[in-house]
């Protein structure tokens, strides 16, 4: 029998505890250690899994236990600077979405990790989901022919972060989902919001990505709205989907709707679009805890010395088209191109509203 991973959680705040619950029951893990800055949430834990040994120090938490992996759950803004020392301590680390606050940061820790042949993943816990992976199968199978936009919608009167706004909290799920459907990196971003509760961490956004063949998403991301709603619509040429994942049950609807023009006519009466009304059926749904899911992908990947389906690559793409998001925030939503490479390229100039002239103002 192969010895267990030994595991260690680093943030037991909101969701590192649903991470130690996942982890802990797991076959081939071992969850050892926790660790929290905070002397309160570490005795919660402790009160809840008095076998597994709780530090405050993260030095300690890295050096000293012999673990074979980390976990790291804190808020964004420690997931570098934690991650880097992880892996330069030789741990196979995993590091919640967003990977870090910035590309640069995500490319050396994709180098690190490189160098060094360990497992770093990043939690893209919706690619993970029965729903989207249904979703992924009926794309694939090209039930619903080509796709030409997605609309996602993650609002509610959330928890609101103090280190980044609601674009980089909310929407990587609705990214990750997208980039994984479209199969694609979107050529420009762009990106409106405001900041209406804390100054300058904007509340509410509207992010669009736009892609090669005029396919485009647009995502609408808030901590301030009075329902939740988790809702992503797939329009495709022959079909549509819509996904709700509130739904306990019927999470997923196909709808065979569409709309063609006709294809020449010679006199406007002959000018009809063909509007198709079919069935729309909702396919079964295995159900399955993601974030089980994405604990025994982790582990499996250290165990098989494999690349996980959400690695580094993954999550720097991620943080290329939240950093992009920033860009066009603060140019007041132009829109920003990347390179061939993914990288940034400033924000395209909107042209200047012409002043009005003197004749239209006395008109
Ligand atoms: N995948 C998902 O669906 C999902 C959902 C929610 C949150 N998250 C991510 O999980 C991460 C944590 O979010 P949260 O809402 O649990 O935050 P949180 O603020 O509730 O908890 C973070 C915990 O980390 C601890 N901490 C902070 N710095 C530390 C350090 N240097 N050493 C040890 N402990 C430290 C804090 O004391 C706190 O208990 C974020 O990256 C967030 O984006 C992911």
């Amino acid at each position: 029998m192969k010895t267990p991973i030994s595991v260690g959680v680093i943030g037991c705040g909101y969701w590192g505890p649903l991470l130690v619950r996942n982890l802990k029951g797991l076959p081939n893990c071992n969850l050892k250690a926790l660790c929290d800055a905070s002397e309160a949430r570490l005795k919660h834990l402790k009160e809840l899994y008095p076998e597994i040994e709780g530090v405050t120090d993260h030095e300690q938490f890295l050096n000293g236990l012999d673990l074979d992996a980390i976990v790291i759950a804190t808020p964004v803004k420690y997931h570098y600077s934690l991650a880097k020392a992880s892996l330069l301590a030789g741990k196979h680390t995993f590091i919640e979405k967003p990977m870090a606050s910035s590309s640069a940061e995500c490319e050396e820790l994709i180098e690190i990790a490189e160098r060094n042949g360990l497992v770093l993943m990043i939690d893209h816990t919706f690619l993970y989901s029965s729903p989207v992976r249904k979703i992924m199968e009926i794309v694939e199978a090209g039930d619903i022919g080509d796709i030409r936009y997605i609309n996602s919608r993650r609002l509610n009167l959330g928890l609101f972060q103090k280190d980044i706004n609601v674009a980089w909290d909310l929407a990587p799920h609705d990214i990750s989902i997208i980039l994984h459907i479209l199969g694609e990196f979107p050529i420009t971003v762009n990106c409106q919001g405001n900041a209406h509760v804390t100054p300058h961490v904007e509340d509410v956004t509207n992010m669009s990505l736009y892609f090669r063949h005029k396919r485009f998403a647009t995502i609408q991301s808030s901590w301030l709205e009075p329902r939740k709603i988790r809702e992503m619509t797939i329009v495709g040429t022959r079909r549509m989907i819509v996904y709700d994942d509130l739904q306990t049950h019927e999470k997923i609807r196909i709808y065979d709707v569409r709309v063609e023009r006709p294809p020449h006519y010679d006199t406007f009466a002959e000018f009809h679009y063909s509007y198709h009304y079919g069935d729309s059926y909702i396919p079964h749904i295995q159900q399955e805890e993601p974030l089980k899911v994405v604990c025994q992908h982790f582990v499996d990947c250290i165990e098989n010395k494999t690349r996980p389906l959400t690695g580094g690559r993954e999550g720097l793409e991620m943080v290329r088209i939240l950093e992009a998001s920033s860009a066009s925030l603060k140019a007041n939503g132009a829109p920003v191109m990347f390179s061939p490479s993914h990288e940034v390229i400033s924000p395209i100039q909107q042209p200047q509203a012409k002043p009005l002239k003197a004749a239209t103002a006395t008109a």
